[in-house]
């Protein structure tokens, strides 16, 4: 489809009569959200999917766009099977799609969940917005600081209802620690100690013929199309093992390693612990090493590393690093310390923590530090206590103010974590206007640009804007 033709064709699916998100609030309450979700692998099949779908009362999964024909129809199959076990429908219907383009033509959806890999995210959600529709969108938020800025100006200007999958913001230890921080229990914060995790070098760059089932030149979207195929730089093609980690997120240029994988949970609760969702660092400096791509092997993204962002003027110095266990530390001026991590619980990125089960998800220096706020206190974070119901009440509600990981929140936290990347990558300290959003350090510019090639880029978005 020409690029003007899916503009012309979006504007007017998402000013159409049937369009459930200028609908009153009323009109709302009478049906359920009708759900699309673009990339159906191991994200959406292990979490996002069972953790949504669940709410019968709030929402209906109708349709899946996935570029890889098998995960397509794994995922029409995923769907109904589990409508099958939650309301003994025998074959609840499922549209597919090959192009998520044309999923978002279709007025009867409502909101779409995106996961997709990283380097498609701010495309897909800038056009999800643009065609009107509520977003659920994976983290990273985007895979660039200017396409961050892109989304989250769409996204506030359309009123889209968007919540982004840094979950951590909605489990307990998480929120009290923040704001125990907040409320100075710790007295001014003088160190933060962030644990992110590392990757392992493996995948291998040899050539293998590309799956009649995948379209694969889709998949690289808006990257290098010359990029040879091998099933270790994009997914599994077993879909008994579609709960693996794929190979891509390990590998530059689609995903930057653990700084924004874990980075977007992790450097997010920093931030949040700090009072600087509308905000961020002013500089990053650090160490970095790199995997070795010797032997055939095709990963090549950092593994050890050492960052330190500054805030508050250099008043306080965020250590982000794998040395750390993978948790969140805030350490105050007389050295007392509350620690949060998401202890006993395993997850589908992080399936054998070593750590997990071992350590408390919540620690102080003093169990007394750990006593809750009253219940009026002023310091109280904007929370909740599921993060997938949590968006479908503020999509059912119509209020982007709602959802506890905004569009706002998730691009200053996606941008600190694309500053560490940018420090790593130049081998040189980092300086960054948070006010302004500016980079000081010229150097790094060319690493702040949207993703493009001919005609997967942000053209639509920056006309819509
Ligand atoms: N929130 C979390 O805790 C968490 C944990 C791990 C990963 N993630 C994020 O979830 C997202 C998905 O990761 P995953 O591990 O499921 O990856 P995956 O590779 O298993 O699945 C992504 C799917 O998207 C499909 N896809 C790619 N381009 C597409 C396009 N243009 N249109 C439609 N489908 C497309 C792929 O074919 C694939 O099936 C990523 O952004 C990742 O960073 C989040």
């Amino acid at each position: 489809m020409q690029r003007r033709s899916f503009l012309k064709s979006i504007i007017a699916a998402a000013t159409g009569p049937m369009l459930f998100n200028g609908c009153s609030t009323s009109f709302l309450a009478c049906r359920k959200i009708n759900i699309g979700v673009i990339g159906f692998g191991r994200i959406a099949s292990t979490m996002d999917v069972p953790n949504t779908i669940k709410y019968l009362d709030k929402c209906r999964f109708v349709a899946v766009a996935e570029v890889d024909a098998k995960r397509r129809e794994y995922g029409k199959k995923f769907i109904q099977d589990q409508y099958r076990k939650l309301t003994g429908e025998s074959a609840a219907e499922v549209k597919t799609y090959a192009d998520y383009r044309q999923m978002l033509l279709d007025p009867s959806i409502d909101a779409v969940m995106v996961c997709v890999p990283d380097h498609w995210h701010a495309i897909i959600a800038t056009d999800a917005v643009i065609s009107g529709k509520d977003v659920w969108l994976q983290k990273p938020f985007t895979q660039t600081i200017e396409e961050g800025r892109i989304l989250r100006d769409l996204a506030i200007a359309r009123g889209t209802v968007m919540q982004v999958a840094s979950w951590q913001r909605s489990r307990p230890q998480f929120a009290q620690v923040c704001e125990l921080v907040r409320s100075g229990r710790i007295g001014n914060v003088v160190r933060v100690e962030v644990g992110c995790g590392l990757d392992k070098p493996g995948g291998s760059s040899q050539r293998q013929p590309i799956p009649e089932n995948l379209d694969y030149d889709r998949w690289l979207g808006p990257t290098d199309p010359t990029q040879p195929y091998n099933e270790t730089r994009v997914h599994t093609q077993d879909l008994k093992r579609i709960f693996t980690r794929p190979g891509w997120i390990q590998l530059e240029p689609y995903g930057w390693g653990m700084i924004t994988n874990w980075g977007a949970h992790q450097i997010d609760v920093a931030q949040w612990g700090l009072g600087k969702d509308d905000f961020g660092p002013e500089s990053v400096e650090g160490t970095a090493e790199w995997m070795p791509t010797s032997n055939g092997r095709l990963w090549n993204v950092h593994t050890k590393y050492d960052l330190h962002y500054s805030y508050n003027a250099g008043k306080t110095d965020v250590n982000v690093s794998h040395k750390y266990p993978m948790g969140i530390k805030f350490i105050g001026e007389k050295g007392q310390w509350l620690y949060c991590m998401r202890g006993a619980t395993a997850t589908p990125s992080d399936p054998k923590d070593a750590k997990a089960g071992r350590m408390m998800p919540l620690m102080a220096s003093d169990k007394k530090l750990l006593e809750p706020l009253a219940a009026n206190s002023p310091y109280k974070v904007h929370t909740s206590n599921d993060h997938w119901v949590n968006w479908l009440d503020a999509v059912l509600a119509r209020d982007p103010s709602m959802t506890v990981t905004n569009a706002s929140i998730a691009q200053r936290t996606a941008t600190a974590c694309n500053l560490g990347y940018m420090c790593m990558k130049l081998g040189r300290k980092i300086e960054w206007d948070a006010k302004e959003e500016k980079c000081l350090t010229v150097a790094a510019l060319p690493l702040i640009k949207p993703f493009e090639r001919g005609d997967y880029n942000l053209s639509r978005a920056y006309k819509a804007l």
